[in-house]
């Protein structure tokens, strides 16, 4: 396991949010040069991090240090994730603020382990995708449905991962996410929820299982989180919607809402078509977005709706906006996995962008593992279990004297050999 030298460097977490906005934040080759208080610059050399670490991924910390002192307190953890594209710096209260202990007073500079292990994953939390908008650092979330995209999106560091009802297009075969259920949400969330350390995960209710009523919306949304391990509910809908956003907040269930182009509302809105395009559309759309947020909802998607409304939302909202076809304005962007990896056999939408060619990837394994076989070339000598030598000699010996037998003793040798084959199968 790759070694990893851990630092805290203890900073004033609001004098860090304010750096940020005004971008004293750099990236310099390979290192990160952050200027604090009083004009010191300090130097983090981000070369032996480790790949896909949002946490104390510092290996060292160059001169000068020796200016830090006891005013200085929160932490700032510097991460350059996606192979240095992107740098994430997070920042909260110092580790023994939280647990009640004495804040450190002499040290500045803390080496926090040099174990050999790898750092503890952060999870995302609804706090964090707020201080990521603060903070002006694009949230990142992607759909996932099964237990291995679930791990690959997760250690990717996408901040948010969703359980969208797309699963129902994308994974089950609907023509629509109309007949998606709860129990195919809860089966899907479960086996996501088993594979992700880090993101924020959010489980969108399907359709129905929050229109009857709020009892019933309210039971479905508790058991997301009590059964299948999310951390968050999505629902569509807008300020028809606050009511119900109220009362799960006040149950203790994040909310994630949802606005725009609805899925969900395909044959009221006649189909999937952007929203957003008339004056009143659009002053529909900022009432829905405030009354969301003033319920208490923890963040909102913007889906299929024109860029200039998106940023407007963003701009007037406290919550994080997460856009999906609504432009690059948002706090943070969402995408279908499939739509990323050209899994969706249809045309992509114009707002997807297909970062690689599954199809293809996979089409191309396919052809050639149905060919190996077909030429007895799969599996090779290899790739196949052997008997032991003992056993070998011993079928042999047995084949020698096997003639004139029984077919009675004949039965029971079967049997024995058969038993030692599985055992070996078994190893
Ligand atoms: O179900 C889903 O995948 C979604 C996203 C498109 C936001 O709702």
């Amino acid at each position: 396991m790759k070694k990893t030298l851990s630092w805290l460097i203890w900073l004033d977490p609001l004098s860090i949010q304010d750096k940020l906005r005004n971008g004293p934040l750099a990236r310099m080759g390979d290192h990160l040069r952050c200027r604090a208080r009083g004009g010191l610059n300090i130097d983090f050399d981000v070369r032996d991090r480790v790949l896909g670490e949002k946490a104390f991924g510092l290996a060292a910390v160059a001169a000068p240090v020796s200016g830090i002192n006891k005013e200085l307190h929160g932490h700032i953890v510097a991460d350059l994730s996606s192979a240095g594209k992107s740098i994430l710096v997070e920042f909260g209260p110092h580790p023994s603020q939280q647990s009640g202990a004495a804040l450190e007073r002499t040290m500045s500079v803390t080496q926090l382990r040099d174990t050999g292990a790898s750092p503890p994953v952060r999870p995302v939390t609804g706090q964090s995708l707020l201080d990521m908008k603060l903070a002006g650092l694009a949230i990142t979330a992607l759909t996932a449905y099964d237990y291995p995209t679930a791990r690959l999106v997760d250690q990717a560091s996408i901040d948010l991962i969703l359980v969208g009802d797309s699963v129902g297009m994308a994974v089950l075969g609907y023509e629509s996410t109309l007949p998606v259920t709860m129990e195919e949400m809860l089966h899907h969330t479960h086996a996501v929820a088993r594979g992700v350390k880090r993101a924020f995960l959010v489980a969108d209710m399907p359709f129905g299982s929050y229109h009857t009523s709020t009892d019933e919306a309210l039971r479905n949304a508790t058991r997301f989180i009590k059964e299948s391990g999310a951390h968050a509910v999505k629902l569509e809908g807008g300020e028809r919607r606050a009511g119900l956003v109220r009362r799960m907040t006040e149950a203790e269930i994040s909310v994630v809402a949802h606005i725009g182009l609805t899925p969900q509302s395909i044959h009221r809105m006649s189909g999937y078509k952007v929203q957003g395009r008339s004056v009143e559309a659009i002053e529909r759309l900022y009432t829905d977005a405030a009354a969301l947020q003033d319920a208490g909802a923890v963040a909102i998607v913007l889906e299929g709706i024109p860029r200039e409304v998106a940023a407007e939302i963003t701009r007037r909202s406290t919550i994080p906006t997460i856009g999906i076809g609504a432009g690059p304005d948002c706090d943070g962007q969402i995408l279908v996995f499939h739509d990323l990896f050209n899994l969706t056999f249809s045309a992509p939408a114009k707002f997807a962008r297909r970062y690689a060619d599954g199809a293809e990837f996979f089409a191309n394994a396919l052809g050639r593992y149905r060919a190996d076989v077909a030429a007895h070339a799969f599996p090779a000598d290899a790739e196949s279990y052997h008997l032991s030598r003992e056993v070998a000699a011993q079928l042999e010996s047995n084949d020698q004297d096997g003639e004139g037998r029984s077919p009675d003793t004949d039965e029971k040798d079967a049997s024995k050999i058969f038993d030692k084959l599985v055992a070996v199968g078994r190893d």
